[in-house]
């Protein structure tokens, strides 16, 4: 039988990123266990014997969990960090618990984004089969043609692979510029390609909806924490048995 926990399941779950960042970081030769570095995926550790490092810092388990919403504004970079010191998201909470982004919106890109320190619940969120449902309202450079609207919904192919089927709707009755896209993939700028690949432009791009859960609300810049509706939602959607942490953050200023 094996004992003790995944590395990256270790480190996920202390709110450093979801596993497939943790993967990378391992990769990278970020992580230490015991002084050694490690770069071999799979291994495990004991959390009450063995010290587990990243860059040095100690690896601990946070006591509680935290889920936040965040209206990310246009302009702010979708990291933890950036090297060239741009506005990260994480500025722009200005909290003390340590949370990651669950996916990312490009520079550009203003709307939801969900943070958390529940490295198990992100990497679900992540995941291409969690199918996770995400809506856009995408400003278009001229209106968008009915039987355009139409192949675009049925899948486009990027890069040499098709994208799923998605759902494209008008937002308004007389106009045919902004335009609301549904799609449960993460690909790379995928809205903004999608429309590129039949000759639109897409001028301004807002997530509106994230798994189901809206701004309400939230002001470009503002972040509320998950309610717990919201929080029991995505642990049915992602298979997860119940949210067992609590939703709040604690203000930089306590
Ligand atoms: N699609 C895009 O093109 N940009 C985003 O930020 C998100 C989805």
């Amino acid at each position: 039988m094996q004992t003790g926990i995944r590395l990256n399941k270790f480190i996920a779950e202390s709110g450093l990123g979801s596993r497939r960042t943790v993967d990378e970081m391992i990769g990278e030769g970020r992580v230490d266990i015991n002084g050694i570095t490690v770069k071999t995926l799979g291994v495990r550790i004991d959390p009450e014997k063995d010290k587990v490092t990243v860059d040095g810092e100690t690896v601990r388990k946070p006591t509680r969990k935290v889920y936040i919403l965040l209206n990310k504004p246009k302009g702010i970079i979708t990291s933890v960090s950036d090297e060239k010191n741009r506005t990260t998201v994480i500025d722009i909470l200005n909290i003390k618990d340590r949370v990651f982004p669950v996916g990312r919106l490009d520079y550009d890109t203003s709307g939801l984004l969900l943070l958390t320190n529940d490295g198990e619940l992100a990497n679900l969120l992540m995941h291409p089969s969690g199918e996770i449902r995400k809506t856009y309202h995408a400003k278009l450079s001229k209106p968008l043609e009915e039987k355009h609207r139409i192949r675009l919904s049925e899948g486009v192919f990027l890069e040499g692979k098709r994208t799923a089927e998605c759902e494209i709707t008008y937002l308004k009755k007389n106009s045919r510029l902004d335009v609301l896209v549904t799609i449960h993939e993460g690909r790379n700028r995928q809205v903004r390609k999608i429309f590129e690949s039949y000759g639109y432009f897409v001028r301004e791009l807002e997530r509106t909806s994230y798994a189901g859960i809206e701004a309400g609300n939230l002001k470009p810049g503002e972040w509320r924490m998950l309610d717990k509706t919201e929080l029991e939602t995505l642990y049915k959607m992602t298979g997860l048995s119940a949210g067992t942490g609590e939703t709040g953050a604690k203000e930089n200023s306590e």
